[in-house]
């Protein structure tokens, strides 16, 4: 790779705080960590960056050459939340500071409480990439899109016409619970893939490459919040980066997989199943019950690392019937009320404060069949049997 034209997208993001409850983000917030970013920029570490939001959750887009984890764009970034977040509190907004674990920088955001996607590119002569951002759900809310993007032909013409994505993607899992990666190869190992992805509370997409050259072609943060901090605190809010055209899946194949709105882990407290609604970015924002789910789509050329655009690419009638879907699907689980499947099964529930709850009832439990002998002591009481 030419040492000029490598350069990284780095996409951070973490909720500090937000307004009416976990709605949006304030424009303060945004304010304080676009200052931080433009002195950024002025000192040369950052070559360009865009600050916006989705949801309660402030993101940070930026461009530079300094590779993926450094400390220097880390402790930028840590730094515009550690800003916005003293105004949050300066401005009450709810849960201020929410997702900053630690209270010191030590280098790295990864495992302090912020999500991260981030690529090093060889930038084309052309570089469409979109940055796709989640609120009320988690990193595997992509697992189904991306396979379809990169490993469907029924979603992805290019996999059957184009020669430069015939060969495939290769997909990097990985397992959340136990620290662990592994790469899948498509379309052969195509079954295996399905069988850990289709568990994305715990096998999550982390990179795609085209199989052919090794191209790093999309992304995804996979930071799992709770898994972190051992409780809850609020839900994991995925980014993800995909490029996009000329031997990768066309722009327009990367959306289409997002016009299905299928059921993903969040919502309400982080704790219940909901359709995905893909929406612009004036809609990017939860309401009801806290959701549903949303995801917005921003379009990028990406240009000696100047972040041209953005393009609000779900803002667009051709997701309105998806959009009517996804509000038939919350309508209809919505019903279930407290009952999975509508709310998440236990191993999920316990990162969030159902536990305590559960706790309480602890010492009202007998053994069955102690429990079994005061209904039969009982019974005896009332026909007089033991008198
Ligand atoms: C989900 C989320 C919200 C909150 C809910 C309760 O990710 O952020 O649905 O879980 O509004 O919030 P607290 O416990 O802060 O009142
Ligand atoms: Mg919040
Ligand atoms: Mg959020």
């Amino acid at each position: 790779m030419s040492e000029d034209k490598k350069i990284t997208i780095s996409i951070i993001k973490a909720d500090i705080g937000s307004l009416a409850g976990h709605h949006i983000t304030h424009p303060d917030t945004l304010a304080a960590a676009s200052r931080v970013l433009a002195e950024g920029k002025k000192k040369g570490i950052l070559i360009d960056f865009y600050v916006t939001h989705a949801g309660d959750d402030l993101e940070l887009i930026m461009t530079h050459r300094k590779g993926v984890d450094s400390p220097d764009i880390h402790g930028l970034a840590w730094n515009a939340f550690q800003e916005a977040a003293k105004v949050a509190r300066e401005l009450g907004l709810y849960a201020a500071g929410q997702d900053l674990l630690s209270e010191a920088f030590s280098g790295n955001v990864r495992g302090m409480g912020p999500g991260v996607a981030e690529m090093e590119i060889e930038e084309r002569p052309s570089e469409p990439i979109i940055v796709f951002m989640a609120d009320k759900t988690e990193p595997g809310a992509f697992n189904l899109p991306l396979f379809r993007v990169f490993a469907d032909p029924f979603n992805t013409a290019g996999l059957v016409i184009d020669p430069k994505m015939h060969d495939g993607f290769k997909f990097e899992i990985y397992d959340v619970y136990e620290g662990k990666t592994v790469i899948l190869s498509c379309p052969e190992e195509m079954y295996d893939l399905l069988a850990l992805i289709g568990t994305p509370g715990r096998y999550v997409i982390k990179r795609i490459y085209r199989k052919k050259d090794d191209l790093l072609a999309a992304v995804v943060s996979t930071e799992r919040l709770n898994l972190i901090a051992g409780r809850y605190v609020g839900k994991d809010d995925p980014v993800a980066i995909v490029r996009c055209q000329h031997g990768l899946p066309a722009v327009g194949e990367v959306l289409e997989a997002f016009a299905f709105p299928h059921l993903v882990a969040g919502w309400m407290r982080g704790s219940h199943f909901g359709p995905l609604m893909p929406v612009s970015m004036k809609d990017a924002k939860c309401t009801r019950f806290d959701g549903p789910p949303r995801i917005v789509a921003l379009g990028f050329q990406v240009k000696n690392g100047r972040l041209i655009g953005p393009a609000d690419l779900f803002d667009d009638p051709a997701f309105e019937y998806t959009r009517m879907k996804a509000m038939e699907v919350a309508d209809y689980i919505r019903r279930h009320g407290p009952f999975m499947p509508h709310r998440l099964g236990p191993e999920e529930m316990e990162y969030t404060t159902l536990p305590q709850v559960l706790e309480k009832l602890k010492g009202r439990f007998k053994k069955l069949e102690e429990a079994t002998k005061v209904i039969i002591r009982k019974s005896e009481m009332l026909t007089g049997a033991t008198e």
